[in-house]
């Protein structure tokens, strides 16, 4: 008997194998950076995006947390990658949690992953307006 494992067990496995984990230089006016955690799990993801002509180019996490949270940032890094900011940040925390067929108990482990999508792209944005010293 030959069992076959899952499509999605073999091609995304979050879980086991995070993809994007690191740091971006948060110095670079072209990114992004977000700490965001739950008080009630005590759980915190850190999460960066880099930004070129409107499109993130790259993104890396860092997740001090359950498993869920990092299989949550992992894929949220795979689908932010190559998407218009403006696309990235309508990305909502059951796009994630469907995806990785998260638990009930376990939902507010992709509530983080939004939130930190979300504040990447509000702290990038507040990047953009900081206007040149004066001479
Ligand atoms: Fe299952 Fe990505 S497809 S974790
Ligand atoms: Fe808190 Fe997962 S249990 S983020």
């Amino acid at each position: 008997l030959i069992v076959r494992r899952g499509y999605h067990e073999v091609v995304h496995d979050h879980f086991n194998n995070p993809r994007n984990v690191g740091s971006l230089d948060k110095e670079d006016s072209n990114v992004g950076s977000a700490l965001v955690g739950k008080a009630s799990c005590g759980d915190v993801i850190k999460l960066q995006v880099k930004v070129k002509d409107g499109v993130i180019q790259d993104a890396k996490f860092k997740t001090f947390g359950c498993g869920s949270a990092i299989a949550s940032s992992s894929y949220a890094t795979e689908m932010i990658i190559g998407q218009p900011v403006d696309e990235a940040s309508k990305i909502k925390n059951t796009d994630i949690s469907a995806h990785l067929k998260l638990p009930p108990v376990k939902i507010h482990c992709s509530v983080l992953a939004e939130e930190a999508i979300q504040a990447a792209i509000a702290d990038y944005k507040g990047k953009q307006n900081i206007s040149p010293p004066a001479e």
